[in-house]
């Protein structure tokens, strides 16, 4: 069964108002793709996630960049998947890098994360890489391990789980893996789901390449058998991110 690609757009801390979601809403919404071939899914702010899911066409999924590790309750600044699910969105970025470095969430954070969007039935894009010390080191498969391991127990459904493949030196940086590092990575991380769970899974689980795609890089990478489709940032705060959609979708050979 080929999998089918699917493509996130990250937004990050952007853009700087409403109006400027307004104008990516207009141009995704432009874009012709069929949702059947491929997935979309837009994260936006927490504040912007109600105008996203009220405006976005329905072939668009709306997605938070994280939840709480908690249920409800007295934790200022959180968000609940539950809340999510209440405003309509069944999907959540979980792990970015900038949430584990800048925010120092641990790999046991990330676990009652994954737990808490499992028990709720929401959508994960799990974010996993490595630093470019752990790269140069030979370390990328370890870490890698590691990061997965840490939440494969929590893991009851893998429907609902997307991988991100995402090496943090890529990240925001311009530098793109070459398509031999991100074949090579996700062959590997296919590999440890394999082991750990069963072939079965891990031939069915999307692993999705991120760090600096572009419309310009992300034909060629997509031709990679393991890499799914995409986690975009930088990009998808531009109109041309239909372009990837685009690309991807063709790359189906639909
Ligand atoms: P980038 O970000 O595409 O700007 O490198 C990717 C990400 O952080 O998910």
């Amino acid at each position: 069964m080929p999998r089918k690609p699917i493509i996130g757009g990250n937004w990050k801390c952007n853009p700087k108002n409403a109006a400027g979601v307004d104008e990516l809403i207009s141009a995704f919404n432009g874009c012709g793709f069929d949702s059947s071939k491929v997935d979309v899914v837009i994260c936006p702010t927490a504040v912007h996630i109600a105008q996203c899911k009220s405006k976005f066409d329905a072939k668009i999924n709306v997605s938070s960049q994280n939840c709480s590790k908690e249920a409800e309750g007295a934790f200022t600044g959180e968000i609940t998947v539950g809340q999510l699910m209440d405003l309509g969105i069944n999907w959540t970025l979980i792990g970015h890098s900038e949430r584990r470095a800048k925010y120092g969430e641990t790999n046991d954070d990330l676990a009652k994360k994954v737990e808490k969007a499992q028990e709720a039935g929401i959508n994960v894009i799990f974010c996993i890489g490595e630093q470019l010390e752990e790269r140069n080191a030979g370390k990328t498969k370890d870490v890698c391990k590691e990061q997965l391991l840490a939440v494969v127990p929590k893991i009851k459904d893998w429907s609902k789980i997307v991988i991100a493949y995402e090496p943090v030196w890529a990240i925001g940086t311009g530098v793109v893996a070459t398509t031999e590092q991100a074949q090579e990575s996700q062959k590997d991380c296919r590999q440890i789901i394999a082991d750990a769970v069963s072939q079965e899974v891990a031939d069915a689980v999307r692993i999705q390449y991120g760090g600096s795609v572009s419309p310009d890089n992300c034909n060629d990478l997509i031709a990679c058998p393991d890499v799914d489709g995409f986690l975009v940032g930088g990009a998808s705060l531009k109109p041309t991110f239909t372009t990837i959609i685009e690309g991807v979708e063709k790359a189906t050979g639909a």
